[in-house]
């Protein structure tokens, strides 16, 4: 888990929990007049994310249908905050990767899902300059789940219709015991 010493409670923000709409949306693009946006979101999605805690948090997850997500994947013990706005993967691996994966909007829920295992991205970063990485592991598993949210797509929309099933009754259950407290 990452470590957070310090987080404004002041910028946390809710975060959706599935099945919402804004989650099952495809988001719209970042354009140059949403500057202002995205710089106010930033530092609210990270705050968020690291309460969490989670290593990634896409826009659509609190509400805002727009395509950008904030990720910190540790390398090793060093944090690797990333911001990614309008990201685009340009060329998969044929070799794939499985990982289990979670979701801050699926709270308590995993299941193993296989995608590519290097992917390459470009998007523009939080100085809204263009960026292209190449990412391995759970990187780039991180970015094809963050991109998949900015599409409508859930990690649970990659297993068997079975297995999601069982999730989404898992879950609607615990998130009503949650709510009678
Ligand atoms: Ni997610």
């Amino acid at each position: 888990m990452t470590d957070t010493p310090d987080i404004d409670p002041a910028l946390l923000l809710p975060i959706l929990i599935a099945p919402h709409p804004v989650l099952k949306a495809k988001a719209r693009a970042v354009a140059n007049a949403d500057a202002e946006l995205i710089r106010g979101l930033i530092p609210r999605m990270f705050a968020t994310m690291y309460k969490a805690p989670g290593i990634g948090l896409a826009a659509p997850q609190i509400g805002q249908s727009v395509r950008m997500f904030v990720m910190d994947v540790k390398d090793g013990e060093t944090n690797r905050p990333m911001v990614m706005v309008n990201p685009e993967i340009i060329a998969s691996s044929p070799d794939l990767n499985v990982y289990e994966e979670g979701c801050l909007s699926l709270p308590q829920q995993f299941a193993e899902v296989t995608r590519p295992r290097i992917v390459r991205v470009r998007f523009e970063n939080a100085q809204g300059m263009k960026e292209e990485i190449e990412a391995d592991g759970l990187l780039a598993t991180c970015i094809q789940h963050e991109l998949d949210h900015l599409n409508g797509v859930l990690f649970v929309d990659h297993i068997s219709s079975l297995k999601r099933n069982m999730i989404m009754r898992k879950l609607a259950k615990e998130q009503k015991l949650k709510a009678q407290g």
